[in-house]
């Protein structure tokens, strides 16, 4: 029998007592150097504006996506495919959706990294990834296209037509999830899967050593969210919204991700030692314009909370983690088959 993966929520994640890194904090990346003015560039799609050093999209308004979509970040979400696919233990996804589907949706799809990975690993799919900001390559495999839409505005794709529905780290986005489980139940096949992935707002320590400026930050993220209606992701509330929307055999996996290299297993070690490198980029990009535009804090507060928790995920003494959960289901294939 498979033993359960070294991140599960039930596992102690053991610290490797001979865990000696301290990155240097001064060296934080001075290419985001406050800048006040909001710039408005160009009409098009890919119209965006600096904020504080940060490029931000604005084509649908700024307030749907809070987070950059500069040259850092988009290094960032690539890096973090890697740490998802890590805590997967490789694996793309856990929904079992075979080895032939026809056709997959990521939605809120980023750089596009997860859905180049997913058409090469399924050939036989025709693979769809939208967003709201053009910030994907343009060569990909064959069958992969990129679209440019607004996930929660109502979906021009046809019911019942994709196997396979993949959402991933999307929550700090979406005001309805309802709503848009919904249409993604509406989309996916009679016996098809959809799946969420999302990284709860939440860290815990399980030997008593909290991060407590990374903790400020994270409860300073989640109040902001919640303030604006997108309240964090739980493994309960994965499974309400899944089976409300009329998903069956839904289930919800939870792991711990840890932040810093901190673990004794290798393979928890490598995922925090990328979160650790991801730290400065991570902590900015989520928090910075949350902590302005929603908390109505200044630059410069918002700063030091970021740089705060970066230099807490940096220091070998607080071993924290958060649970992330993947939740997936199957649309049922006919009435008798639903709860
Ligand atoms: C944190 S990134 C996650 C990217 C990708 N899913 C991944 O896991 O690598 C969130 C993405 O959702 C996109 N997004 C936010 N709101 C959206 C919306 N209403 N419609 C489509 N995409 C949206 C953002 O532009 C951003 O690329």
């Amino acid at each position: 029998m498979a033993s359960a993966p070294s991140a599960s929520l039930g596992t102690h994640l053991e610290v490797d007592p001979s865990v000696l890194v301290d990155l240097d904090v001064d060296s934080y990346d001075s290419s985001s150097a406050f800048v006040s003015s909001t710039q408005s560039l160009s009409s098009s799609v890919d119209q965006y504006f600096f904020e504080n050093g940060r490029r931000y999209h604005s084509y649908y308004g700024t307030e749907k996506n809070h987070m950059p979509t500069d040259e850092k970040e988009q290094d960032r979400l690539d890096m973090h495919h890697e740490i998802m696919l890590q805590m997967l233990e490789g694996k793309l996804h856990l929904a079992p959706i075979g080895d032939s589907p026809q056709r997959i949706l990521d939605i809120g799809t980023g750089t596009g990294i997860w859905a180049v990975d997913c058409a090469d690993t399924y050939p036989s799919a025709e693979v769809i990834g939208t967003d709201l900001s053009p910030i994907q390559p343009s060569w990909v495999p064959p069958n992969l296209k990129f679209e440019v839409d607004d996930m929660t505005q109502e979906w021009s794709y046809k019911p019942d037509s994709f196997d396979f529905i993949h959402a991933r780290n999307l929550s700090q986005c979406i005001d309805h999830w309802d709503e848009l489980l919904s249409q993604i139940y509406l989309c996916t096949k009679p016996g098809g899967w959809a799946e969420v992935a999302e990284l709860e707002a939440k860290i815990h320590t399980d030997d008593n050593t909290m991060a407590p400026k990374f903790e400020k930050w994270m409860n300073s993220v989640a109040e902001a969210c919640a303030r604006i209606n997108r309240p964090t992701w739980t493994a309960a509330m994965a499974r309400e919204l899944l089976e409300k929307a009329g998903f069956v055999d839904v289930h919800v996996e939870t792991r711990k991700q840890p932040f810093g290299p901190w673990p004794k297993d290798e393979r928890m070690k490598k995922i925090g030692a990328m979160v650790m490198f991801t730290a400065d980029a991570g902590a900015e990009g989520y928090g910075l314009a949350l902590f302005t535009r929603v908390l109505n804090m200044s630059a410069e507060e918002s700063m030091t909370i970021c740089k705060g928790a970066s230099a807490d995920i940096k220091n070998k003494n607080y071993h924290v983690w958060s649970p992330f959960h993947v939740a997936y289901g199957r649309k049922p294939t006919n009435t008798a088959d639903k709860v």
